[in-house]
């Protein structure tokens, strides 16, 4: 069963049925301002921050069926009285005629036909702005003129978000909510008593307001025995128009929009947004009440999109890879380097979560082409939360600036650090300097964490600093095998052993940053710096083949008593994925344990689902082991499919020239072949999930946690990098592709530095890979720097195929 379809023509995914399993949503701006809006028109928004700065209240846990957050009715004035309807199907639910929600890039439309009534609904933040703008056009698709009022609606919450659901006095014995005229228009502003002079949020339009309503007890009516599907307030010819002193806020304004002949379209816009204050706002507001302002707008949110996407555009022979290759994933990439895991659908954006380290540092990889200066700075804030001894936190707020230990602080008994932290942003500054060949960001000065008691900045480091401290906390915090102390966890956040345990996941990530760090230093021309890290690098490796070599397969960890998880020796996670891959990307597994290791991987994880991160999943709560053992069987880090260790096995296989399993591993998670059988699936085909549950688990194959997962960044590289094998490197472009057997070539179009490279990758009668740059043969496959504005014709020719 399906829901909807791909238009990749307009880059967008439309849902043509209301009834996904879950909502199905998109984002809109930014951090900065922005949220998610769900294909029932309902919208999380935040200014700064979803935790201390929220706007609208949106409750995830609520049936799909609720009110979430933002709202439409119309209201068609029929011979024998007034008719409310939902043009979004929520709350009111009568099926519309026609249901579209087109999910675009920065934006989504939502499209319905009901009685006669077309509604075109499209909901965005415009670039660099603080407002949410819903362009909506209403159309008389009778024979027959027609009167109709249209009724946004706004549930707000406290903008401390957690207060709104811990305290049922104090926020609503604070929070007001009142209607400044302007004109024949008006704009209803709202706030906590406490940020009456400094932060108000504010609904607008552009049509005049006949009547207002600013509490929710009003709006539905019958002290709240009225419902949001069928609110007794909108019975009556006019709302209250009374100012809210206190209780649960909304905003809700009453539009007359006459009598429209038939075909005739009238155009509502409405804007909700936060400033310091209406006056403030004012200016703003006045603009975009403006249809070409707006039009203006969108235009310019296409455009980026554009620019963005340009970055690297290809055409294989495998149309589901293009369109995600093209479209999805980097949209999705961008997405998650934005909100990291902070708020989604299953996010809830509460608390402390903040900017995961872990996480935003390996969103951050795959936004590095588009987006690179961002990156850079992206990576600056990173490490200024590294500790002087290397180490990093586990988390920031990004209003705050406050870093955090995260869950690592739940289990007392626990270190409160991760092994791992520090050691992803050395992947990101390599990427960067790759990309950009601007070396002199390693001179770059950023403080490290620590601050005195006026909250200066207790010592500061170059970048190359910062890297080089992540290294040698890894090499120096070892446990009794030599191999690096897990602290509370490593990338698996879930395996939670007690304090002595060792991390082969850490040792294997360390391997591949330091082996990044050595090619760098050879590019600089510190040999001593490289042969110094090649020496670490031989002794780690060592350590890892003596020790953690179960037979087989890699051992994943070795417990406080030196007992090893991973092994034929344990009942339950005999075999982790992560092992198996990051021995080959660390370049620690010998070529003979790289193939048997991802071999036994093949045998024992993959699924058509998905390849499992570990099996078999623990099947009872066991401390121990720490939270992996709260779930059952099957589900998330026990035994699931955690679908972001998918892309690392891709490039592994890569990495033994495995083209065709590599493919394999590759398409068999494409969320969009889960299109046709999204009842089963649940979620958005047109991103990655975070997991599906595994054949461990009587639901195998349900999805969950959409949106927010590194498996977008990694599957984008994975792609990109590894299977097609464009990848920036110092001197120029490498194209090293590892394709599957089944395709003749591919062609794609990548900038880079400036110019731009037309690649075609062809069969031949080759013994090995050749290069050509602009007809000139090359030795090796690095298409050398190009100046600026320059168009390279780079032509491959691979071996044939078999
Ligand atoms: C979640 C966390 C991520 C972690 C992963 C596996 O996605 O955000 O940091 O690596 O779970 O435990």
């Amino acid at each position: 069963m399906r829901f909807g379809y791909f238009d990749d023509s307009s880059r967008e995914y439309v849902i043509t049925d209301p009834h996904t399993p879950t909502k199905w949503i998109n984002y809109i701006g930014t951090m900065a301002f922005g949220g998610f809006v769900d294909h029932t028109g309902g919208a999380l928004l935040c200014k700064g921050d979803p935790t201390y700065n929220r706007i609208t209240k949106y409750m995830q846990q609520m049936p799909s069926s609720d009110f979430k957050g933002t709202t439409l009715y119309l209201r068609i004035h029929e011979e024998d009285g007034l008719r409310v309807i939902s043009p979004f199907y929520v709350p009111g639910l009568h099926l519309p005629d026609l249901f579209e929600c087109r999910v675009g890039l920065g934006y989504s439309t939502i499209v319905s036909e009901m009685y006669g009534i077309r509604t075109e609904a499209t909901i965005f933040v415009p670039l660099d702005e603080a407002r949410e703008v819903r362009d909506i056009r209403i159309t008389n698709m009778r024979e027959r003129a027609v009167e109709v009022d249209a009724v946004p609606v706004v549930e707000f919450t406290h903008p401390d978000a957690l207060k709104q659901y811990t305290n049922a006095d104090w926020v609503p014995q604070t929070m007001q909510c009142r209607f400044c005229r302007d004109g024949v228009l008006g704009t209803l502003i709202q706030y906590p008593f406490m940020y009456r002079e400094t932060k108000i949020n504010y609904l607008t339009s552009n049509f005049p307001v006949s009547s207002f309503e600013a509490d929710r007890k009003r709006f539905l009516g019958g002290n709240e025995y009225g419902t949001w599907a069928a609110p007794l307030s909108l019975a009556e010819a006019e709302l209250s128009s009374r100012d809210a002193e206190r209780g649960d806020t909304i905003g809700a304004l009453l539009h007359h929009l006459g009598s429209m002949e038939p075909g005739e379209t009238k155009r509502l816009i409405t804007q909700l947004g936060q400033e310091s204050s209406l006056d403030a706002a004012r200016p703003g507001i006045d603009k975009y009440r403006s249809p070409e302002i707006v039009d203006e707008a969108l235009a310019e949110i296409r455009a980026f999109w554009s620019t963005y996407l340009a970055t690297l555009q290809v055409q294989t022979p495998d149309a589901a890879f293009n369109s995600t290759v093209n479209i999805h994933i980097p949209h999705q990439c961008y997405v998650a380097r934005q909100w990291s895991r902070y708020l989604s659908y299953y996010q809830l954006g509460l608390g402390s979560r903040g900017i995961g380290m872990r996480d935003t540092s390996q969103d951050v990889l795959a936004v590095v082409p588009a987006l690179p200066e961002e990156a850079g700075e992206v990576l600056r804030t990173l490490l200024s939360f590294q500790r002087r001894d290397g180490s990093a936190m586990h988390q920031f707020n990004p209003l705050t600036m406050e870093g955090s230990e995260g869950d690592s602080q739940e289990m007392k008994d626990r270190p409160h650090y991760y092994c791992d932290d520090h050691l992803w942003p050395i992947l990101g500054v390599i990427t960067y300097l790759k990309e950009t060949g601007d070396l002199g960001f390693l001179d770059n000065v950023v403080p490290f964490y620590e601050k005195d008691k006026a909250g200066a900045p207790l010592e500061s480091g170059t970048v190359l600093e910062h890297l080089r401290r992540g290294v040698a906390f890894t090499s120096t915090n070892v446990g009794a095998h030599g191999l690096p102390l897990l602290g509370f966890a490593d990338w698996n956040d879930a395996v939670n052993l007690p304090e002595g345990a060792e991390s082969l996941f850490a040792a294997h990530l360390w391997g591949r940053a330091v082996l990044e760090l050595i090619e760098m230093y050879e590019h600089l021309g510190e040999e001593a710096e490289a042969a110094s890290l090649r020496a670490a690098h031989d002794e780690m490796r060592q350590c890892v083949e003596e020790h953690a070599w179960d037979g087989d397969w890699y051992l994943r960890y070795f417990d406080d008593a030196g007992e090893p998880l991973g092994s034929t020796e344990n009942v339950y996670g005999q075999i982790y994925l992560n092992a198996q891959t990051w021995a080959v990307l660390s370049g620690f597994a010998s070529p003979d344990r790289a193939r048997r290791a991802m071999d036994q991987a093949n045998a024992r994880l993959n699924t058509h689902f998905g390849l499992k991160v570990s099996t078999p999943g623990f099947d009872g709560y066991n401390p121990h082991y720490g939270g992996i053992t709260t779930y059952p069987p099957g589900a998330k880090e026990n035994g699931g499919i955690f679908l972001h260790t998918n892309p690392w096995a891709v490039i592994a296989e890569t990495l033994l020239g495995r083209g065709d399993r590599a493919y394999e591993y590759y398409s068999q998670i494409n969320p969009a072949a889960k299109n046709d059988r999204a009842d089963e699936y649940e979620i958005e085909p047109y991103v990655y999930a975070q997991n599906v549950l595994s054949d461990e688990h009587p639901e195998a194959g349900l999805g969950r946690n959409s949106w927010l997962s590194g498996t977008a960044s990694w599957c984008y590289q994975a792609a990109t990098q590894w299977i097609l094998g464009i990848r920036a490197d110092y001197a120029g472009l490498r194209v090293a592709p590892c394709i599957t057997g089944a395709w003749d070539g591919f062609s794609a179009s990548r900038r880079f530095r400036g110019a731009s490279y037309n690649i075609t990758v062809s069969r031949g009668e080759v013994a090995a890979p050749t290069m050509t740059v602009d007809g000139e043969p090359i030795d090796g496959n690095v298409a050398p720097m190009a100046p600026a504005g320059a168009d390279v014709e780079v032509n491959v020719i691979l071996p044939a195929a078999g």
